[in-house]
């Protein structure tokens, strides 16, 4: 695909998108003036190599996956910024998939009380979620990003040729999200490209038959997502309205499946699918999701291979699940907060959680009682 460019403006920042095929390209101006540090982990130093310039700036490598989230690893970004003699007007570049992203994106918000940060971001849920619209952090006693920081890239890199080495369960992990945002935006065109991309991804991605096709579609879905998610937090970006936490749709259900199951164990995307299920048959309970809505949403995370019944198999058991749900009220002042689909879009509801009608509901819904 040709390169694509997106511009949005995260309160005071500017925030510009670039997807093609090999980015940084050789002519984008990638460190600036900037004495700089690229972030990143052991299965993206070989594409840092690659960069521009790659082999002459300091990397500090990060081990991979989501246990490397943590504070050592921000205060280990923080010493090799230091060590490579970067100042108030330094640059981190992080290049990897949300981990990576998110660890770099906290690190440049404190180092010295911020500096520039831009982004390379490499798996499809990076690109299609993490790496846009400046949430930054890392996880604290086994609560995903319990803390953070809005802190948003000036750029972001969005390479689709770093997609060819990624495992099926992190491209799983990523097109829950697109399917997500496709879902949120009541966006058909998106449902049919998710629709015409299935054959090919489930298949073996880009390696099977159908190549160009399949990669208009991928570039299309990942154009589309970030353009949607990008306007969404443009119009609230710290999520103190109502807008941002549209994004947040099969969250609340998936986010504590994540964590009854044990951090780690089910990928985000896996999660989240779940969780969109979840979320149609609360809105069909609270007759805020049309039925055919429902059903059409169902078909098309099913089609993708995702686990969809209730009970999780991975959940643990049901004490667990609603601990973890209940876990997620702490965060918005005692009440549960769902996001469910709603005429061809998304619509936030707040419960209390005491509330015993809702109680009946969530129960049978996380029982597998629940049918629409
Ligand atoms: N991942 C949801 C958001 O960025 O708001």
């Amino acid at each position: 695909m040709t390169k694509t460019e997106y511009r949005f403006t995260f309160g005071t920042v500017e925030s510009r998108v670039y997807i093609g095929e090999k980015l940084p390209a050789p002519g984008d101006d990638l460190y600036g003036t900037s004495k700089a540090l690229v972030v990143c982990d052991t299965n993206t130093e070989y594409l840092v190599r690659r960069f521009p310039k790659g082999r002459e700036i300091p990397c500090c490598v990060l081990p991979a996956g989501e246990e490397a989230k943590t504070w050592e690893s921000v205060e280990h970004v923080l010493e090799a910024a230091y060590t490579a003699g970067l100042g108030r007007d330094g640059l981190i570049i992080g290049a990897g998939g949300g981990v990576i992203t998110d660890i770099a994106g906290f690190a440049a918000a404190i180092y010295m009380r911020g500096v520039r940060l831009r982004l390379v971001s490499t798996t499809l849920l990076g690109m299609v979620d993490a790496s846009v619209g400046g949430k930054t952090g890392f996880d604290l006693l086994g609560v995903k990003n319990l803390a953070g920081a809005f802190y948003p890239a000036e750029a972001v890199y969005m390479p689709l040729e770093s997609l060819a080495t990624l495992p099926h369960r992190e491209w799983k992990s990523g097109m829950a999200e697109v399917i997500k945002t496709a879902v949120l935006a009541g966006d058909r065109e998106m449902v049919s490209r998710i629709r015409s991309f299935r054959d090919v991804y489930l298949g073996g991605i880009l390696d099977a038959g159908g190549r160009d096709e399949a990669r208009n579609d991928l570039g299309y879905l990942i154009s589309r997502a970030v353009e949607i998610k990008g306007r969404i937090v443009e119009e609230d970006p710290k999520e103190t309205g109502e807008r941002r936490a549209l994004l947040n749709l099969g969250h609340t259900f998936g986010h504590a499946l994540e964590a009854s199951a044990g951090l780690g164990r089910l990928t985000h995307g896996e999660a989240v699918a779940w969780g969109v299920i979840r979320a149609c048959e609360l809105g069909h309970a609270l007759g805020l999701t049309a039925l055919e809505q429902a059903l059409e949403i169902r078909e098309l995370i099913q089609s993708y291979g995702y686990t969809t019944e209730a009970p999780h198999p991975a959940m643990g058991n049901m004490d667990g699940y609603f601990r973890a749900l209940e876990g997620d009220k702490k965060k918005k002042a005692g009440r549960l907060v769902f996001i469910v689909p709603a005429k061809r879009s998304a619509e936030k509801i707040t419960i209390d959680p005491e509330d015993l009608r809702f109680r009946a509901v969530l129960r049978s819904i996380i029982n597998g009682d629940y049918h629409f």
